[in-house]
């Protein structure tokens, strides 16, 4: 695909997340969008790039104007097709958004998650501890990529050992963000997908039969006995909290733990004041969160920050960029831990703001808290080695992260 450039504004904008290049480091390509109103691009068709933070807090709250329902037209057909025709509560609009939220913000209350920290605690003690033996760190393959999917696998009530397979879907099919619209989806996407959904279509099958006490078995229970649930939403539910519940936080462990490694005086601070925790994971999720963008179309013609964007334009909302906005943060580009205030918006904002941020800090906060207290000369292996990033520009995370324990 050829640069998505403009010359509407002053300075030239590339936004192109198709670009290996452009999501290795998209840093760089924000500062030209925090100098006027949001621009509109053509990449295929016409988007905006939400990327101030007053821009993205705006849109991010008016859910009236601004719908997380993607029509066919936008040009994602291939994907919307991957997850089916049911809205998940990610793509839904009130009054669809409201009920299918209600149905799990219990499962996800503060006191439910601290009810989680005993077993959290007990996988990643388990995983250092492999580490240790082994003698060597990657972070991804040893840590990030393991714990995540564990909890949320239990939470799901599905055997934990089986987080291998379902880390192999969720890779696969977050990679489809990386297929250009208009292009065919690979056969192991799609064959990813299907074996998903008949993985779980199976699990639910059981769960009907014979209810435990898992998350499953509570949304079943909402399809059986409230009809709150149809049973193609229940699909979607499930896989919704699958893929929204484990690549995030892997890429919080993994993307903090690179923020460290490149600022070894954070991460003596951090060492020497544990209590600098909570602070540091904020600082984490704003310096290089795990979700780049989010999506809207505009439900009508409406102005963003002196821009005005028609009705069905499909609108790039980068909470990333709005994260290192000079005019909202002191040096933006500044990765500080003790930061404060640290208002970002990595979880979002409004309706839609993440119904897993405590289990995520919780989480992260267990992780690089026990990397740190294990191996107290933690340091990047090679700091000029070239990373390599997954092939998602919204899911920001490394392939992998190669630590030095001595
Ligand atoms: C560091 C880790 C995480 C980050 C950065 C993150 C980020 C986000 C963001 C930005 C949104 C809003 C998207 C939008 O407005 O379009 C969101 C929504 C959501 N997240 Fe997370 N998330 C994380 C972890 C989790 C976990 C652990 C779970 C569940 C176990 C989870 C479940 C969800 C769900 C279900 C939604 C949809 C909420 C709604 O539509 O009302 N997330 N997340």
């Amino acid at each position: 695909m050829e640069a998505a450039a403009t010359s509407a504004g002053p300075a030239e904008v590339y936004f192109n997340p198709w670009d290996e290049n452009f999501r290795a480091n998209p840093y760089p390509h924000y500062a030209p969008l925090y100098d006027g109103p949001p621009r509109v691009i053509n990449l295929f068709t016409d988007f905006a790039l939400i990327a101030r933070y007053a821009d993205v807090k705006a849109v991010l709250l008016d859910h009236v104007n601004f719908s997380s329902v993607q029509p066919p037209t936008i040009g994602f057909g291939e994907q919307n097709k991957l997850f089916g025709s049911d809205p998940s509560m990610l793509s839904a609009d009130p009054p669809i958004h409201t009920r299918l939220r209600k149905l799990v913000s219990r499962d996800f209350t503060p006191r439910r998650i601290r009810e989680l920290e005993p077993r959290i605690r007990e996988i990643t003690n388990h995983l250092v501890d492999a580490v240790q033996r082994k003698g060597s760190l990657e972070v991804m393959a040893d840590v990030a990529n393991v714990l995540p999917v564990m909890v949320i696998a239990e939470m799901l009530g599905v055997p934990a050992d089986h987080y291998q397979t379902f880390k192999h879907w969720s890779d696969r099919i977050i990679e489809s963000d990386n297929v250009v619209p208009g292009m065919p989806m690979p056969e192991d996407i799609k064959a990813a997908m299907a074996e998903l959904r008949a993985y779980f279509s199976d699990e639910i099958e059981k769960r009907r039969k014979r209810p435990g006490s898992d998350l499953v078995s509570a949304l079943v229970a909402a399809h059986v006995q409230e009809e709150a649930l149809t049973a193609g939403e229940l699909l979607q539910f499930v896989v919704l909290l699958l893929l929204a519940g484990n690549e995030t936080t892997t890429n919080l462990i993994g993307n903090g733990m690179l923020a460290l490694g490149r600022h070894p005086d954070q991460m003596a601070k951090l060492r020497a004041n544990p209590a600098l925790m909570p602070r540091a994971i904020e600082e984490m999720l704003r310096y290089d969160g795990p979700v780049q963008s989010t999506f809207r179309t505009a439900a009508r013609d409406i102005n963003v920050g002196g821009t005005e964007i028609k009705a069905g334009t499909g609108a790039f909302v980068m909470l990333a960029a709005a994260n290192r906005d000079p005019a909202h943060f002191p040096n933006p580009d500044t990765f500080d831990i003790t930061r404060d205030p640290n208002d970002h918006m990595a979880f979002g904002e409004g309706i839609h703001f993440c119904l897993g941020s405590g289990l995520a800090r919780l989480e992260g906060s267990i992780a690089i808290g026990a990397m740190l207290e294990r191996f107290p000369r933690l340091r990047l292996a090679d700091a000029s080695a070239a990373l390599k990033y997954k092939g998602s520009y919204f899911l920001r995370g490394l392939a992998n992260l190669h630590l030095a324990l001595d």
